[in-house]
């Protein structure tokens, strides 16, 4: 909402824009998860749930998804609520006319409680947020820059998982110059003390230099990597992305660079260790063998989708004040 697009949450999300991980402290995140518990024992016993019955979210999907969407859609839903769901207004509504996002955003922000937002440039979902006057903007993905939801949930997963979000070592391979979501990990994974992170990737996907200072400057330990032979074999996670196809103007170097590191049961044999856990955001195209995926270690298919669900059910929750 406007002047609020980049408050701290400190403990309280009522009526906060969710743009960044960047508003998040440890605290924040322990009082999220414990709501996001609770709503995984809404999702599998307790439906339907009247938590948000009679509000509407709108969900402003400027590029594709389909994962995202139906996460976001499925939560309020879970929850008793309604979504107003418009995908593509570039090509479909007053948009194609040449309506600007600030228009589209005080437009939309009349009909519903909040706005959920994905689009293909880098600080949209701030600027949203300032446009906003009435309702929360909740960022879905801004082009390369973060995917807030999408971290909380791979948060949530990792701490489902070891129970503590410090002292771990994990391996996060792939596009980490314009993979979000990687961004979004990293921010949240610096909240808390004592995280080694190795980043494999080829040199042309390492984490522009900038961010990779940053994140350091954080706290975190960060180790670029670009042979899996120096994977640790004592990693809690392996978080394994995709190359962002559609971020490259020459497809000629994406060709060159795809697919360059794949999890396969060899790897694992070799560089991994039985209590790690797989993760990647979705959807794979080949980075992980899909023979991975019947490992128990693998949650990707598994644990991670069903947390993105509880993880937004109860940030959408907190943001409207439902929660107490
Ligand atoms: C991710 C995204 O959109 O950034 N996917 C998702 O949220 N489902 C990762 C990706 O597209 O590779």
């Amino acid at each position: 909402m406007s002047n609020s697009s980049i408050r701290k949450i400190n403990g309280n999300f009522r009526g906060k824009d969710i743009l960044s991980l960047e508003q998040f402290d440890a605290n924040s995140i322990k009082k999220l998860f414990t709501i996001t518990a609770k709503m995984s024992k809404i999702a599998k016993h307790a439906r339907p749930s009247d938590l948000l019955k009679g509000n509407i979210v709108t969900l402003l999907f400027y590029e594709p998804s389909s994962r995202t969407f139906g996460s976001f859609s499925a939560a309020v839903k879970q929850l008793g609520g309604e979504t107003v769901e418009i995908q593509n207004p570039q090509q479909f509504s007053s948009v194609s006319k040449g309506e600007t996002l600030e228009d589209t955003i005080r437009v939309f922000e009349a009909y519903c409680d909040a706005i959920v937002i994905r689009h293909p440039n880098i600080g949209t979902a701030k600027i949203a947020a300032d446009e906003a006057q009435f309702v929360p903007i909740i960022n879905a993905g801004d082009g390369v820059g973060e995917h807030p939801t999408q971290g909380l949930l791979d948060l949530y997963t990792i701490y489902e998982k070891f129970h503590k979000l410090d002292m771990l070592t994990g391996v996060i391979a792939g596009d980490l110059r314009n993979g979000r979501t990687v961004h979004s990990l990293l921010q949240g994974l610096a909240l808390e003390s004592n995280n080694r992170i190795y980043l494999l990737s080829p040199k042309e996907l390492r984490l522009k230099k900038a961010d990779f200072f940053y994140y350091k400057k954080l706290g975190l330990t960060l180790i670029e990597i670009d042979n899996e032979n120096d994977i640790p074999k004592n990693a809690h996670f392996w978080y394994w992305t995709r190359v962002q196809k559609e971020r490259f103007k020459n497809l000629a170097i994406y060709e060159k660079v795809k697919n360059r590191f794949i999890v396969t049961q060899k790897l694992l044999k070799q560089k991994g260790n039985t209590h790690m856990i797989i993760m990647h955001p979705l959807p794979r195209v080949g980075e992980i063998d899909t023979d991975v995926d019947k490992d128990p270690r693998a949650v990707y298919l598994r644990s991670q989708v069903r947390n993105g669900m509880y993880v937004r059910m109860a940030l959408i929750a907190m943001v409207l004040g439902k929660t107490g």
